[in-house]
């Protein structure tokens, strides 16, 4: 059946103790609002409407898509008058499903299964929790029907050892929404219009109620404090090592491993502890990835070894390459195969040839390297003067020294080697040997200066 989604995300989230919109908070590196978000568009919602309100203007800037429809919800008086200012914009869909824009990891399967048992009626997304804190609890009767929900704030005694909780995950026939809604009061302890009292009002009407318990209870975990935020992360996390483990990867702890984005890896990769990978991040066969590195947006060759402390955006990187460790190789870098880049050498936008070799303490910018080239320690690019960025090019077999200054835009030809401490700012021929003549002195008897004895 056709089927709409709601997504409450207007709250301030007053228990983050943070001025950013709760549902702007980020898990693995994405806003809990677009998990959400992504999951509707997984199961082909006819439209999603997003509900904002604190922070509005936020909340819309960090989603985006055509299928996305924006009730303000100004006051926020509850869960219930946020859905209320969504009605005049929902569809002819006979279902609508209200997802919560802080219960982020729900799985589009359990939506499916939801919208399945509600059919013409309601169902509401349950979960047995070993700790039900905080959480509306689901009232059955002697038959086990759900007959309401209760808050934790107005429930008993008796109530609250309830383990059954409200995901607040729901799937409403839409043709009865507006007349539930204008129903609800908020004699309550929080005094607000709460969407879960409209269940006891379904019941009253005799429309069946169904309650769908979870298989996962962490998939219907909401976020309301940093620290169920930061829990939701790491099971999160682990979630995403143990697929990875599962297909063969070697990671050396899964407990510290962290992809905010995915990463797709080939046969025997290994991956050290500590490493965050953003973005969508491929590593060939063989791959090896050392500790503490940061992988963004980049696609690695196979048998290519990533040393310890090295960061990585935006890049190819080819077959048998060694970088690292303490290398950075920033957006717009191309490396082909067997390329070497070591320790604090930094590569921009720039293409580097097979088989060359940057071990030390160099930067390499705006660049064109060619095949089997040399650079030293201590050469930099000089790219930018000062208002606009100039290529220089290296072709293969290129020899150069250690702390080289090459002045953008410059060529250096063909086999020709650059001698140490030379600043090239002109266009060399082809082999041959490039150097700025310097005289060297020795001046026998010169004497160091003293420092001063302090006047006492
Ligand atoms: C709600 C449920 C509770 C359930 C829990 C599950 C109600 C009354 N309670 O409690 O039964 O166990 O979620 O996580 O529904 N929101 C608005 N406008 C508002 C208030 C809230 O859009 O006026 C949005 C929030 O941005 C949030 C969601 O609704 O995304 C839930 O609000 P929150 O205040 O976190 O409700 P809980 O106390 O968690
Ligand atoms: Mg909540």
């Amino acid at each position: 059946m056709s089927f709409q989604a709601v997504i409450l995300a207007a709250g301030q989230g007053k228990r983050m103790h943070s001025d950013l919109p709760k549902v702007l908070h980020r898990l693995a590196g994405k806003p809990l609002v677009a998990h959400v978000v992504d999951t509707a568009r997984a199961i082909s919602a006819t439209q999603i409407c997003v509900v904002h309100g604190h922070g509005g203007d936020a909340v819309r800037a960090a989603l985006s898509g055509g299928d996305l429809v924006y009730a303000l919800q100004e006051p926020q008086l509850g869960t219930g008058h946020a859905l209320q200012q969504a009605l005049p914009l929902l569809s002819k869909s006979p279902l609508t499903l209200v997802l919560y824009g802080d219960v982020p990891l729900v799985r589009a399967e359990t939506l499916r299964t939801l919208l399945d048992a509600a059919g013409k009626s309601v169902a509401v997304l349950t979960a047995d929790m070993d700790d039900p804190t905080g959480y509306g609890r689901i009232l059955r009767n002697k038959s086990g029907k759900v007959t309401g929900i209760v808050e934790q704030k107005d429930a008993t005694a008796t109530q609250r050892r309830i383990r059954e909780i409200n995901t607040g995950i729901m799937a409403l026939p839409t043709a009865r929404l507006a007349g539930w809604l204008s129903k609800l009061q908020n004699h309550n302890a929080q005094k607000e219009y709460y969407l879960t009292d409209v269940i006891a009002l379904a019941v009253k009407d005799r429309v069946p109620v169904t309650g769908v318990k979870a298989g996962d209870a962490g998939e219907t975990q909401g976020v309301n404090t940093r620290a169920q935020l930061a829990q939701l992360e790491r099971s999160y996390q682990w979630l995403q090592a143990a697929r990875l483990l599962d297909a063969g990867v070697a990671l050396a702890d899964p407990l510290r491993f962290d992809a905010r984005g995915t990463v797709e890896c080939d046969r025997d990769v290994f991956i050290d502890v500590n490493c965050v990978f953003e973005g969508a991040v491929k590593l060939g066969a063989g791959v090896s990835i050392g500790a503490q590195c940061v992988l963004r947006d980049v696609s690695i060759g196979p048998g290519t070894r990533i040393e310890a402390f090295s960061h990585l955006d935006g890049a190819l990187i080819g077959a048998n390459c060694r970088i690292g460790p303490y290398a950075r190789i920033r957006p717009g870098t191309q490396l082909a195969a067997d390329v070497h880049i070591g320790n604090f050498v930094e590569i921009k936008a720039s293409t580097i040839g097979d088989g060359t070799k940057a071990n030390h303490l160099a930067y390499v910018g705006d660049t064109t390297v060619g095949r089997n080239v040399n650079i030293g320690a201590g050469t930099i690019t000089c790219n930018y003067d000062g208002a606009n960025k100039h290529r220089t090019v290296i072709e293969d077999d290129v020899h150069i020294g250690s702390d080289v200054q090459l002045v953008a835009p410059v060529r250096v030809s063909r086999g020709a080697t650059v001698g140490a401490g030379t600043t090239v700012w002109k266009d060399t021929p082809a082999g041959g040997l490039v150097l700025n003549a310097k005289t060297q002195e020795h001046r026998a008897g010169w004497q160091r200066p003293q420092k001063k004895k302090a006047k006492s």
